[in-house]
């Protein structure tokens, strides 16, 4: 498969041990994460990705300490405002997925502005989930769809796979071929469950601040060498 073609998913993990181990504060941790994000963002772009989805911030993150979710909002923030011009400069087009109810106005606005400056952009799309949960997505694709049904506009046996694919925050997204776990941790977490049932895993045991471009490139080679079937059988 062609990386152009391909969709990289990374489940960041282990800014917080990152940091404790060094007896820092856990948001020290999350600040070095947003700069491997900047990292491997201009990583893909280097590698010609064509699709790189990150998980930042999940609906059952809400349950942190308040300090902690004030500042992983602020990173988000200074980053969409760091990374604009750079983002745009090199191609990418920015999306976020997750529900925006209960986020912040000003987080929002940001997120939107992105969105509308770089949706030409034609080399990477970085997806970034923000409030997201899978379980979250497809109720509230469910909802949609209920509503179509009880209004009349729908009818129940038209709802297919396709269709509902269609109404997932990620509806203009390829499937992801690869979802990369950093740090050791063999858990799934709710990321993308309707869109990963034919996509491969990586664990990798690097926590996400020490996750460097030499790391991904790895990964990325590796990947292409994988044979995957799809449940059939592939001639060869
Ligand atoms: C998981 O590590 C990481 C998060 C919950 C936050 C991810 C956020 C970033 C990488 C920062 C910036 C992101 C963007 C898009 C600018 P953890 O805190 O669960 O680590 P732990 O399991 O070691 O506690």
């Amino acid at each position: 498969m062609e990386l152009s073609e391909m969709h990289v998913a990374i489940i960041m993990d282990g800014n917080g041990r990152w940091a404790t181990a060094r007896g820092m504060q856990r948001l020290v941790g999350h600040a070095k994460g947003a700069d491997r994000v900047r990292d491997i963002v201009e990583a893909a772009v280097d590698h010609g990705l064509g699709h790189l989805t990150l998980f930042a911030f999940s609906t059952e993150n809400w349950k942190r300490s308040e300090a902690e979710v004030k500042g992983l909002m602020a990173l988000f923030r200074r980053f969409i405002r760091a990374e604009k011009a750079n983002l745009y400069t090199k191609g990418v087009r920015v999306r976020f997925i997750g529900s925006r109810d209960g986020l912040e106005q000003p987080l929002l606005d940001l997120m939107t502005g992105l969105e509308e400056q770089t949706k030409d952009c034609k080399r990477l799309t970085l997806t970034i989930a923000i409030n997201y949960g899978g379980r979250d997505e497809i109720v509230r694709a469910t909802q949609r769809v209920a509503k179509a049904v009880a209004a009349g506009r729908l009818a129940a046996d038209e709802i297919t796979e396709e269709m509902l694919a269609g109404q997932m925050d990620t509806a203009d997204l390829p499937d992801p071929d690869l979802i990369i776990r950093t740090s050791g941790e063999y858990r799934v977490s709710n990321f993308l469950p309707w869109q990963s049932v034919y996509s491969e895993y990586l664990f990798e045991k690097t926590t996400w601040p020490d996750f460097t471009p030499s790391i991904f490139a790895g990964i990325l080679n590796e990947f292409k060498n994988r044979d995957r079937r799809y449940g059939a059988v592939v001639q060869k």
